[in-house]
């Protein structure tokens, strides 16, 4: 698939957010190395902090599927220019994606650009620091 199809994927799982608390629109896709796609949305909660990212509603779809491979992520949402990944995303993408998990920031032109998990997140606290049982 092209860039466009997977922007148009994001803007689709964008328009399926559950956001009556803020307002503010997400959408992700998230593509496996097999090449499945994951689509995520925010998940808001009258308890507003159970409330889930759209990046890690994707991720969690995708591993709960099986999934253990993946290679990019495009993110759509409603801020005027760009919408990024929010830090506890980052923490996520970064221990299930890894740090070469490529970001493709749709801006709200349509166009986007693209990032890593690890410029996203440098200096981060990851499995390699937990001491072995
Ligand atoms: N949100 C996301 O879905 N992803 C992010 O990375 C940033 C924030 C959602 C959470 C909440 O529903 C709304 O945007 C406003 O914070």
């Amino acid at each position: 698939m092209k860039p466009a199809n997977y922007i148009q994927l994001a803007k689709e799982a964008q328009a399926r957010a559950l956001a009556p608390y803020s307002g503010f629109r997400v959408g992700a896709v998230l593509i496996s190395a097999s090449g499945k796609t994951y689509q995520g949305c925010n998940v808001e909660n009258s308890s507003y902090s159970l409330t889930c990212c759209a990046e890690r509603v994707a991720m969690f779809k995708a591993v709960s599927e099986g999934d253990r491979e993946f290679t990019d992520l495009y993110l759509c949402g409603d801020a005027p220019e760009y919408t990024y990944p929010c830090g506890a995303c980052r923490q996520v993408l970064l221990d299930l994606g890894g740090s070469d998990l490529k970001i493709h920031l749709i801006h709200s032109n349509g166009t986007f650009k693209t990032v890593t998990v690890g410029d996203l997140l440098p200096l981060s606290f990851n499995a390699s620091h937990l001491r072995k049982p």
